[in-house]
């Protein structure tokens, strides 16, 4: 069986760290590339926290290239740190883990992006979990990689609500010129939206059932993840962290953990409360340009982090 060549685009980030330990888990993925990004943290402290969390999973080996500082329109607006993930990006943890002895790529994320992408014998899939400058910027920079892009899944957009603004999305809002460079690109898109993600939330009990399996890395994350679960507690007032991060990733591993419908989706680039919104061609008159993804599967995502965790360490 042939795996899928993944780049994995982040901003390390509690739900990333699960992302990317997902991802290295899964059988069907072969983990190619992690670029980092801004937002949730600086980008400086996400490439710490990838390389931290690489190690603590015992896959150093796969290279991490440094990404955006911030947004194509940075004069705009640049959002840089996050309440749901704490100072340090980890939920105040990343001090249990010690200074990461691996160090980035000597290449920036877009050049080694367009490398990775040049060389893969099989077409590659980009999931993001952050905002997409990086991919965008690779797509303007260089064109020719579309064709071996299979499609781009990523973490963010909204239909109805929003997390930053009541219709914007944290990572659509950190840089909605990328998001609709990505949508126009022509590219199959998978759009996880805030609304399909909130649902992959964990219990106190999913937590518990993380931590018997007792790793160095469930101890760790489940450390980190009880921080994320006081925020989503405080925030939407009922028990459970969200790990919206884990959808995409979810989405190439067993497609049937999600429920999608083709929409036209442009992102309102100039509003003044409502910039950075994904806006659905709800009356279909448009050609669909993405899957939205509608719905998640919670048990079905319960069970593939913690099959997945049990594979590592
Ligand atoms: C997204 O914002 C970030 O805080 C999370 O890591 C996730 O990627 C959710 O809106
Ligand atoms: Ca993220």
């Amino acid at each position: 069986m042939s795996k899928i060549p993944v780049i994995l685009n982040v901003d390390t980030g509690i739900d990333d760290a699960f992302a990317i330990a997902l991802a290295v888990s899964s059988e069907f993925i072969d983990l190619k590339l992690i670029t980092t990004s801004f937002g949730n943290c600086p980008v400086k402290t996400s490439t710490t926290n990838t390389l931290r969390i690489l190690e603590l999973i015992g896959r150093g080996d796969i290279p991490v290239a440094v990404g955006a500082a911030g947004s194509i329109m940075s004069y705009l607006q640049t959002v840089v740190g996050s309440a749901a993930h704490g100072d340090d990006g980890l939920g105040n943890k990343a001090a249990l883990l010690p200074y990461p002895e691996i160090i980035p790529s000597t290449m920036t994320a877009v050049e080694h992006m367009a490398k990775t992408i040049k060389e893969s014998k099989n077409n590659v899939i980009i999931i993001s979990t952050c905002a997409l400058t990086n991919v965008a910027v690779l797509l303007l920079s260089h064109p020719e990689v579309a064709e071996k892009i299979d499609g781009i899944a990523f973490s963010g957009g909204s239909l109805f609500s929003g997390n930053v603004l009541p219709t914007v999305e944290a990572n659509v809002f950190s840089d909605p010129e990328a998001a609709q460079v990505v949508l126009n690109s022509g590219i199959r898109v998978l759009m996880c939206s805030l609304e399909a993600s909130t649902g992959a939330y964990f219990t106190f009990e999913d937590r518990q059932k993380i931590r018997q399996l007792e790793t160095r890395p469930s101890y760790f994350l489940c450390e980190a993840l009880k921080h994320h679960a006081d925020h989503f507690e405080n925030l939407l007032l009922r028990e459970g962290s969200v790990l919206h991060d884990i959808v995409p990733v979810a989405w190439t591993i067993d497609p049937s953990t999600v429920e999608t419908k083709p929409y036209y989706i442009e992102v309102d680039l100039d509003g003044r409360y409502t910039r950075g919104s994904t806006v659905a061609d709800f009356p279909k008159q448009r050609r669909a340009n993405a899957a939205v993804c509608m719905k998640v599967d919670r048990e079905k995502l319960v069970d593939l982090v913690v099959e997945g965790l049990g594979k590592i360490g």
